[in-house]
C-alpha cells in the first residue's frame, strides 16, 4: 500500500505529458474538425476507426474522451484501483465533456468485487429540493411547462451526487490517495485543453441556450463567439474548485462558500429562479441499493434498480426474449427485431406505469422481473406481426395500485465509463448532468444538472397520480443502465450509453449482440441500433435494410441518428473492449 502512495506522489510531480495529436479521428456524427488523442491512445484510436476491439491481458478502461480514458490510463497503471481511475475519469469528463456529466449531476455506480464477489450498486442521483411540490414543472392553471422553459434555469437543478459518489466509492474501494486523484484534471484546466469536435458543434447547437447567463456565455462563447474545435480552453474555476476538493474532502462541496454560490445562483436564475437550498445539499446522501441481476441465458445480468429503470427494463426486455431462439435467427432477421421491438414496447409500457423512486412510491420490482409474469408476457410476442397495442400488465404485487403513465421527456445525453482493474474488479458508472449542458447554469467552473426534468411534469391524470412525479426529497426515474454481465459469479462483461430513454435499447442490444449473435465487444458497439420505445421503430443510418421489412410488419418506422456511447470491456481470459464509433471515447488497456 505504502509503494502505491508513494507511486502516485510521484505520478503527481510529474512534468505535464504533451498533448500532441498522435493520430486524429474525426468520429460520424461528432461535428466538425479533428481530436486530438495524446500519444499513449494512438493504437486504441486506429483499432476503433478500423472497427477492432482494443486487447490487453491486466486492466481496461473505456470513456467518452481520450484525455479523460489517458488520466484513468494512469490511475490503474500505477496499481490503483477501478474506483481511483473512476475519480480521475470523472474529474477530467467534467472538464473536456462538460456537456455530459461532471460534479453538478448526478451517477449511478455498479461494483462487482474481485476479492469477496460481491455486486453493489450505489445511487448518486440528484434528489429534488425539500422545497419542490408536484407542480413544480405546471404553470398556475396546472399545465406542464415547455420542456425548454422548465430546463433552461434553476427550475430544474436537483442537488448534485456525482461528488458524494466519487468519494463512497473511493472510500469503500480505492487504494490511491484521493488529493492526486485530481491533479490530471486540475493540469489540464489551468493549461487547457483542445476543444472536441463534439464539443464545439455541441455549442454551436446549443448557442441560444448558452448564451442566458453570463458566466455560461463567457465560458462557451467568448466574445460571443461559439468556441471551435481545437480551440485551447482553460478553465481555473474549475481547476480552484477541484483543488479544493482534493484538498478539504468532499465536504466542502455540500457545505461552506461553494454550497452557498450554487444555491445563490440556483436561487437568483434570471427568468426560471430554483428552489434548491443550503438545507438539500448538506443533507445529501449516496445510497447503496440492492442490485437488481435477471438471467439471460446463463449469465447474471446486473445493474441499478430504482430510482433508475434502467436494469429492470433490460431485465424485462432479456426476460421476454429468453425463450425465442435469438442465436439461429440473427442480426439481419426482421424476426428477430420484430421480438426485440415488442419485447421493448411491452418493458417500456410496465416502465412508464410503475418505476420511480422506491423510496416515495411502492414499486412491484420482484412482479415485473418474475419468471411467471414474464413468461406470460412473452406469449403476448408469438405473433407474426407488430403488436397492435400494448399495455402495461398487471405483476403481482401486494399492494393495490391505481396509475397513470408516465409523461416524461428525455432527450439523450450523459457519459458511461467501463473499468476492470488488475484486483479483478469491475466498475461500470453512467454519469449525467441530464440534458446537453444541464441547466446552463455555472457555478465555479461547474456546469449544474437540470435532472429534476426527468421527473413528470403532469403530476395526475384523471385523478390517479403518475409514480414519477416531482415530490421533495425524491430522486427522479433515470434510464441510466450501468451494467455488468456475470457468469459463475465471475464478470464477463462490462457496459453501459449515455442515450436517454434509448439507453434501455442500447444496452439490451449489446448484451444480444455479443451474448446470441457472438460479436466481439467492438462489433456488438458498432452493430446499427434499432430502438423501439412507445411504438415507433427508431432506426439507424446501416440498418436501413430492414426499414421495409419491419414497416411491412406492422412498425411505424423513423430513420434517425442513434448517438449512443457505449463503452464495453469483455473479460475473458484477456481483456476485449470496445468503444462507440458514434462519439469520441476510446478503451485503453494494459
Ligand atoms: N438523465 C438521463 C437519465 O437519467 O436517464
Amino acid at each position: 500500500m505504502r509503494a502505491i502512495v508513494l507511486l502516485f506522489g510521484l505520478f503527481c510531480a510529474l512534468p505535464a505529458l504533451a498533448q500532441q495529436a498522435a493520430d486524429a479521428v474525426a468520429p460520424e456524427g461528432a461535428g466538425v474538425g479533428v481530436l486530438s488523442v495524446p500519444p499513449m491512445l494512438a493504437d486504441s484510436a486506429e483499432a476503433k476507426a478500423n472497427g477492432r476491439p482494443v486487447e490487453a491481458g491486466n486492466w481496461m478502461i473505456a470513456a467518452a474522451h481520450p484525455l479523460a480514458v489517458e488520466a484513468g490510463a494512469r490511475v490503474l497503471a500505477s496499481g490503483g484501483t477501478a474506483a481511483d481511475a473512476m475519480v480521475a475519469v470523472q474529474a477530467v469528463l467534467g472538464l473536456v465533456e462538460p456537456q455530459s456529466s461532471g460534479l453538478g449531476g448526478g451517477a449511478f455506480l455498479v461494483w462487482h468485487d474481485g476479492a469477496s464477489g460481491e455486486i453493489t450498486t450505489l445511487d448518486g442521483r440528484e434528489t429534488a429540493p425539500l422545497a419542490a411540490t408536484p407542480r413544480l414543472f405546471q404553470d398556475e392553471g396546472g399545465q406542464p411547462l415547455q420542456f425548454f422553459d422548465a430546463v433552461v434555469g434553476g427550475l430544474s437543478v436537483g442537488t448534485p451526487g456525482t461528488p458524494a459518489l466519487m468519494a463512497e466509492a473511493h472510500g469503500r474501494w480505492g487504494r490511491a490517495g484521493w488529493p492526486g486523484l485530481f491533479a490530471d484534471a486540475i493540469r489540464l484546466a489551468e493549461e487547457g485543453f483542445a476543444v472536441s469536435p463534439r464539443l464545439a458543434g455541441q455549442i454551436a447547437e446549443d448557442a441560444t441556450h448558452l448564451s442566458r447567463f453570463a458566466d455560461t456565455r463567457d465560458y462557451f462563447l467568448p466574445g460571443g463567439k461559439p468556441l471551435q474545435s481545437g480551440q485551447i480552453l482553460r478553465n481555473p474555476d474549475y481547476a480552484d474548485t477541484l483543488r479544493r476538493l482534493a484538498e478539504e474532502g468532499v465536504d466542502v462541496f455540500y457545505t461552506g462558500d461553494i454550497a452557498a454560490d450554487i444555491v445563490a445562483h440556483v436561487q437568483t436564475a434570471p427568468g426560471n429562479p430554483g428552489v434548491l437550498s443550503e438545507m438539500d445539499l448538506a443533507i445529501y446522501q449516496v445510497k447503496e441499493r440492492a442490485a437488481v441481476c435477471t438471467p439471460y441465458r446463463g449469465h447474471e445480468v446486473c445493474g441499478m434498480g430504482p430510482p433508475s429503470s434502467g436494469a429492470t427494463t433490460v431485465g424485462q426486455i432479456l426476460g421476454l426474449l429468453e425463450p425465442f431462439d435469438l442465436p439461429a435467427l440473427g442480426p439481419d432477421s426482421p424476426e428477430a427485431w420484430r421480438l426485440i421491438g415488442d419485447a421493448s414496447r411491452l418493458a417500456f409500457a410496465d416502465r412508464g406505469r410503475y418505476l420511480a423512486d422506491s423510496d416515495y412510491v411502492p414499486v412491484p420490482l420482484k412482479g415485473l422481473l418474475a419468471p411467471n409474469y414474464l413468461r406470460a408476457r412473452s406469449e403476448l410476442l408469438r405473433g407474426d406481426d407488430a403488436l397492435p397495442e400494448v399495455a402495461p400488465g398487471d405483476p403481482e404485487f401486494d399492494h393495490a395500485l391505481i396509475r397513470a403513465d408516465d409523461r416524461s421527456l428525455e432527450l439523450p445525453s450523459t457519459s458511461h465509463i467501463s473499468i476492470a482493474d488488475t484486483y479483478g474488479n469491475a466498475l461500470s458508472m453512467t454519469t449525467t448532468i441530464e440534458n446537453g449542458f444541464g441547466s446552463r447554469l455555472m457555478v465555479r467552473g461547474v456546469l449544474l444538472n437540470n435532472e429534476l426534468t426527468d421527473f413528470s411534469f403532469v403530476s395526475h391524470e384523471d385523478g390517479h397520480a403518475i409514480a414519477n412525479r416531482v415530490e421533495p426529497g425524491k430522486r427522479p426515474r433515470s434510464s441510466m443502465a450501468p451494467t455488468i454481465l456475470r457468469r459463475d459469479g465471475q464478470p464477463v462483461l462490462i457496459l453501459g450509453s449515455p442515450g436517454g430513454s434509448r439507453i434501455i435499447g442500447y444496452v439490451a442490444k449489446t448484451i444480444i449482440a455479443w451474448v446470441d449473435w457472438g460479436m466481439d465487444a467492438q462489433e456488438a458497439v458498432a452493430l446499427p441500433h434499432l430502438v423501439n420505445r412507445f411504438g415507433p421503430y427508431d432506426l439507424e443510418a446501416g440498418a436501413g435494410g430492414l426499414a421495409n421489412p419491419l414497416r411491412a410488419l406492422g412498425y411505424e418506422v423513423k430513420e434517425t441518428d442513434l448517438t449512443s456511447g457505449l463503452h464495453v470491456i469483455a473479460v475473458g481470459e484477456r481483456l476485449q473492449g470496445g468503444a462507440d464509433p458514434r462519439r469520441e471515447g476510446l478503451a485503453y488497456g494494459e
